[in-house]
């Protein structure tokens, strides 16, 4: 007789059916005639439920003994179980052993700390909780694109080996590259979504970015995703503006889609991101300091904002807060100024609730050409590599503007995660690059 096979995640509409589930063993409780076998799919996990008498002897004995891991084919009726964790469970009629896995799988059910974790996040990924942190994050990057695609935006894809720096000089990654000397990684797709920008309107560039942060804290990594969107004739408000839409709908996405797991799972406090409504707070960074030192923190006017300011400001908020019109000094060569106060850059950076930190950086670009050149020289950068991107001011230039969204924090953020680490399937920090 041949089962049709069925996903965990699916399993509902196989109810009274008989299927075949492929996965792998990840625990069992054994009673004499009986056994519990919790099977994985990476869909879902569910218990199959082995009678002595319902199989063959030796199918009985063998997953008596099945190390757990080994990956096998099981085959039964699905029922409808009110205490099952997941509705159902599976009354096992066959099983076949497709690997058997070797003794002793590495993660048990024990707690183990961080670093033996992270030397095993090829097996640990396998966990219920990576897998609904590696949904999540799925369905942030299907709300990203579905997001600007339903608006119209152009995807373009930046280059990842780049000529010159975006974001200063202190955190590239130098590769050598043939006869040309070197290349460096790219920190930000900007550049050339502007130059894209200039070409279709409206576009977005969405890939792994990097940088050569020597700071081992738990928002870096060395190597993230961005989306950054970049608009021809758009100014820094509705920049802001489509940053609020933007974080609206990837929240409601996420809400409607995990909810349950985001509760039970990741023990996430949900009504945390039920308050991520428009109007979102804005703030010029003088409210900014003025709130930190009505709050005890001394930043002086003009340093720019650690971990720690940005905890404290979104500490007085329910909800992500935009400060906006940061000193130009804190910032890269390509902000425009205020025309109203040439000490500050045109930027904004949306911080997070509950300490989550910066999780959106733009802001409106020079697009003077003649200021521009003099902001590369401000900022001792060489004007060569970067002669194509003042062609953009050359030919056609025009008030423009865009941002940032670092994919990683927003996971941690939505998941409620304490550190970066767990929001990508392999981290890239200083201190570490394997598995
Ligand atoms: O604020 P940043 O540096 O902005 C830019 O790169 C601009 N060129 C973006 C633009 O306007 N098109 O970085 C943007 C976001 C940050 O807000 C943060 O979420 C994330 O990228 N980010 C990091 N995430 C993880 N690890 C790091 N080391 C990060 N550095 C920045
Ligand atoms: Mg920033």
């Amino acid at each position: 007789m041949s089962y049709p096979r069925a996903w965990i995640e699916e399993i509902a509409r196989y109810e009274g059916q008989d299927v075949e589930l492929r996965g792998w063993l990840e625990a069992r409780r054994s009673s004499g005639k009986l056994h519990f076998l919790q099977v994985r799919d990476g869909t879902g996990t569910i218990q199959c439920v082995m009678f002595k008498g319902d199989v063959p002897e030796e199918i009985f004995e063998e997953a008596d003994h099945l190390p757990l891991e080994s990956s096998i084919k099981i085959r039964g009726t699905v029922r409808a179980d009110a205490r099952a964790p997941i509705g159902y469970e599976l009354a096992v009629k066959e099983m076949e052993v497709v690997s058997r896995a070797l003794p002793d799988y590495p993660i048990g059910r024990k707690e183990h700390g961080v670093a033996f974790l992270m030397d095993h996040r090829h097996l640990w990924l396998r966990s219920n909780r990576q897998r609904v942190i590696m949904a999540v994050r799925h369905t942030i990057v299907k709300a990203i694109r579905d997001f600007f695609d339903e608006r119209g935006f152009r995807l373009v894809d930046a280059p990842i080996f780049t000529p010159a720096a975006c974001e200063g000089t202190t955190t590239l990654f130098e590769v050598p590259y043939f006869d040309l000397g070197h290349a460096y990684l790219t920190q930000s797709g900007q550049l050339y979504g502007e130059a894209a920008a200039m070409a279709y309107g409206k576009i977005y560039t969405f890939g792994p970015t990097f940088r050569a942060e020597k700071s081992k804290t738990r928002r870096h990594l060395t190597e993230f995703w961005m989306v950054e969107p970049e608009v021809a004739f758009m100014e820094l408000d509705e920049d802001m503006d489509l940053a609020e839409d933007f974080l609206v709908h990837i929240v409601e996405r996420v809400l409607d889609k995990h909810r349950r797991d985001l509760e039970r799972i990741l023990e996430r406090d949900v009504s945390k991101l039920e308050a991520v409504k428009k109007p979102f707070p804005r703030i010029t960074y003088d409210d900014a300091i003025r709130i930190l030192h009505e709050m005890g923190n001394e930043t002086p006017w003009g340093e720019d904002f650690g971990g720690d300011e940005e905890t404290l400001l979104a500490s007085r908020f329910d909800r992500p807060v935009i400060v906006h019109r940061f000193p130009a000094q804190t910032k890269a060569f390509y902000f425009k100024r205020d025309p109203n106060d040439e000490r500050l850059a045109l930027g904004m950076d949306v911080l997070a609730p509950e300490g989550y930190g910066e999780i959106i950086g733009g802001g409106q670009r020079e697009d003077d050409l003649d200021t521009l050149i003099r902001r590369l020289e401000e900022h001792d950068l060489p004007r060569e590599p970067f002669e194509w991107y003042l062609d953009l001011r050359r030919w056609g230039s025009v008030p423009h503007a865009g941002f940032g969204l670092g994919l990683e924090r927003t996971v941690a953020w939505i998941c409620g995660l304490h550190h970066v680490r767990e929001t990508i399937p392999f981290p890239r920090m200083m201190e570490r690059i394997t598995p």
